[in-house]
C-alpha cells in the first residue's frame, strides 16, 4: 500500500539509522559516512529491509481485509475514516481558535455596511495569536524595565566585562594546567614561590658550572647586572636558554633537556638574581637592556641648541639620551 504514511515511515527510519550510525561509529572530526564508505552499503540494506517490511505489512493488511465479511468491512472502513478525520483534531481546533476568524457561514454577522465597487469589509476580531503576542510583549517590557532600570540589572557593557573577566580567568586556569605550552611569545615572568624554587633547582643542577650559584658569572656572563649580551627581560632570557647563545660561546640550547615550563621557571629565577651584587662578579658584557614596552611615566624634551635636543624619560630607572637633530 503506497500511502504517504508509509513513505514517511521509511524516510524517518532511514534518518534514524543514519543518525545512529554517525553516533556509534567513531570517526573523529569528519563524517563517518565519508570515512567508511561501507556505511552506504549498510544504509542501502536498511532501506531495502524497511521497504520490504512496508510491503509485507501492506500485504498482510490486504489479506486480513479480504477475509472479513461484508458487514465487518463496512464497519472497518467507517472506523478508519472517522479516525482519519479526527487525526490531529486537537491541533486543528487550536489552530482555528488562534485565528479567531468567524466561520464563513456566519460572516454576514460582521460585515460592515459600506460597499466600495462590490468590495465589502469584515469586522473581524484581532486574531488571538496576535493579541497574545501583544500581551506577552507588555509583560516582558514590565519585567525588563523593572530588572534593568529599577533594580539595576547588568548592562550590556557589564555583561561584556563579566564575560571578559571570566575568559581571562579561564585562560589563567588553562595556562596553569598546561604550563608546557609556553613558548617565547607567550612566556611571562613567573612570581609564584613554587615556580621560583623549581627554577632555582634547575639553575643549580644545570647552570652553576658556568654562571656560578650567585649568577655572578664565570665561563658564562654575569646574570645579575644591567648588561645583557643577548637581551634582558623574560622573553629574551627564555629565548637564550631555549635556543642557546652565539655559536661557539658555550651556551647550548637547553630546549632538548628542559621542558618549556622549566625554562620559564629558570628564566624567572635568573631575573630574581638581578641587582644582587654578588661577590667577585664578572665584568659587564653586552649593553644595558631597556624594555621598550616598559611604561614611561614622564618624557621631558629639552632643546639644547638648534641641532640637538635632550630627551629624558623616567620610570623606575632614569634613562637619559641625547638625540641629535641632524
Ligand atoms: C657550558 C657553560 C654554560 C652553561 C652550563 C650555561 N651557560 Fe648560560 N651562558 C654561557 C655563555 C658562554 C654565555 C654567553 C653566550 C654568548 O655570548 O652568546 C651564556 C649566556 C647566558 C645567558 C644570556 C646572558 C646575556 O648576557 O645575554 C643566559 C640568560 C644564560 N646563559 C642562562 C643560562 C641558564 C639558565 C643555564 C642553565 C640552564 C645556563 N645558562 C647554562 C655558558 C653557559
Amino acid at each position: 500500500m503506497k500511502t504517504t504514511a508509509s513513505y514517511l515511515r521509511v524516510t524517518g527510519f532511514m534518518i534514524l539509522a543514519f543518525i545512529l550510525l554517525e553516533i556509534i561509529v567513531e570517526s573523529g572530526e569528519s563524517w563517518a559516512i565519508v570515512q567508511y564508505p561501507i556505511i552506504w552499503a549498510i544504509l542501502a540494506m536498511v532501506l531495502f529491509f524497511a521497504i520490504a517490511l512496508e510491503i509485507i505489512a501492506a500485504a498482510l493488511h490486504r489479506i486480513l481485509f479480504a477475509g472479513l465479511s461484508a458487514e465487518a468491512k463496512a464497519n472497518y472502513i467507517a472506523t478508519e475514516t472517522l479516525r482519519d478525520q479526527n487525526r490531529f483534531a486537537w491541533f486543528k481546533r487550536k489552530y482555528k481558535a488562534m485565528l479567531g476568524a468567524k466561520p464563513i457561514a456566519n460572516e454576514q454577522e460582521i460585515v460592515l455596511d459600506h460597499n466600495y465597487d462590490g468590495i465589502r469589509e469584515l469586522d473581524n476580531n484581532l486574531p488571538p495569536w496576535w493579541t497574545w503576542l501583544f500581551y506577552i510583549s507588555i509583560v516582558f517590557a514590565v519585567v525588563y524595565f523593572v530588572y534593568y532600570e529599577v533594580f539595576d540589572g547588568p548592562s550590556q557593557l557589564d555583561e561584556y566585562e563579566m564575560e571578559l573577566a571570566q575568559a581571562k580567568q579561564d585562560i589563567e586556569e588553562f595556562k596553569k594546567n598546561n604550563k608546557d605550552l609556553i613558548d617565547v611569545n607567550t612566556v611571562e615572568l613567573l612570581t609564584e614561590p613554587s615556580d621560583l624554587a623549581a627554577g632555582e633547582a634547575v639553575f643549580v643542577a644545570n647552570c652553576v658550572a658556568c654562571h656560578k650559584a650567585s649568577g655572578g658569572g664565570g665561563i658564562g656572563p654575569n646574570l645579575t647586572d644591567d648588561y645583557w649580551i643577548l637581551g634582558g627581560g623574560i622573553k629574551n632570557i627564555f629565548n637564550t636558554i631555549s635556543e642557546g647563545g652565539r655559536a661557539g660561546k658555550g651556551m647550548v640550547a637547553w630546549k632538548t633537556d628542559l621542558k618549556p615550563n622549566e625554562m620559564a621557571q629558570v628564566a624567572s629565577y635568573v631575573l630574581t638574581l638581578h641587582g644582587t651584587n654578588p661577590v667577585d662578579p664578572k665584568e659587564p658584557e653586552g649593553d644595558i637592556w631597556m624594555d621598550e614596552n616598559a611604561p614611561v611615566d614622564n618624557v621631558d624634551v629639552k632643546i639644547i641648541d638648534s641641532t640637538s635636543i635632550k630627551i629624558e624619560m623616567s620610570n623606575d630607572a632614569k634613562i637619559e639620551s641625547i638625540v641629535s637633530g641632524n
